[in-house]
């Protein structure tokens, strides 16, 4: 059994601080990337309040393909450089977006989003993924969410 005992309610970077550490408890010496993506999503869900949707999506040739995810049933492809997800990953940057409505492109998945971020997750300077965390909530997440589901991505970059 895990129990990281989650506390929800910490300054965001002491949270993020401390789903880092249980994210990369949960994934050292684990050499599977799905079970690795699935405990990162878990934990990431465990850990940060207000989301609706916190998954992976992974480059795989010249598109984006669904992965282990928290929420309800997502696209399954999207094209590089289409919607947040494929602009974090063409881009190679993070996206921030306080008002998914005001996104030009945006892929709706969960009629219930109002605010997303996206992380990519880069290998030797590549991009390998992303990550993905939706909020019913607009301007639900900020540079501290941005700074710390970057330090998750680093944990992800080698462990999935
Ligand atoms: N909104 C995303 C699509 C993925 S879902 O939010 C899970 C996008 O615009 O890329």
């Amino acid at each position: 059994m895990y129990d990281f005992a989650a506390q929800t309610d910490l300054p965001k970077p002491e949270l993020y601080s401390s789903l880092a550490r249980a994210a990369d408890a949960l994934v050292r010496g684990e050499p599977d990337p799905v079970a690795n993506m699935a405990n990162l999503a878990a934990t990431i869900w465990q850990f940060l309040p207000d989301l609706n949707w916190a998954g992976f999506y992974r480059v795989i040739g010249d598109e984006l393909v669904l992965g282990p995810f928290i929420g309800k049933p997502a696209c399954i492809r999207i094209p590089m450089g289409a919607g947040v997800c494929g602009t974090a990953a063409a881009l190679g940057s993070t996206q921030v977006v306080p008002d998914v409505h005001a996104f030009p492109g945006h892929i709706a998945c969960d009629a219930d989003s109002r605010s997303e971020l996206v992380v990519p997750v880069l290998r030797d300077g590549r991009v390998i993924a992303v990550i993905d965390l939706d909020s019913p909530s607009p301007g639900r997440f900020d540079a501290e969410d941005a700074a710390g589901m970057q330090l998750i991505a680093q944990v992800a970059s080698l462990t999935i």
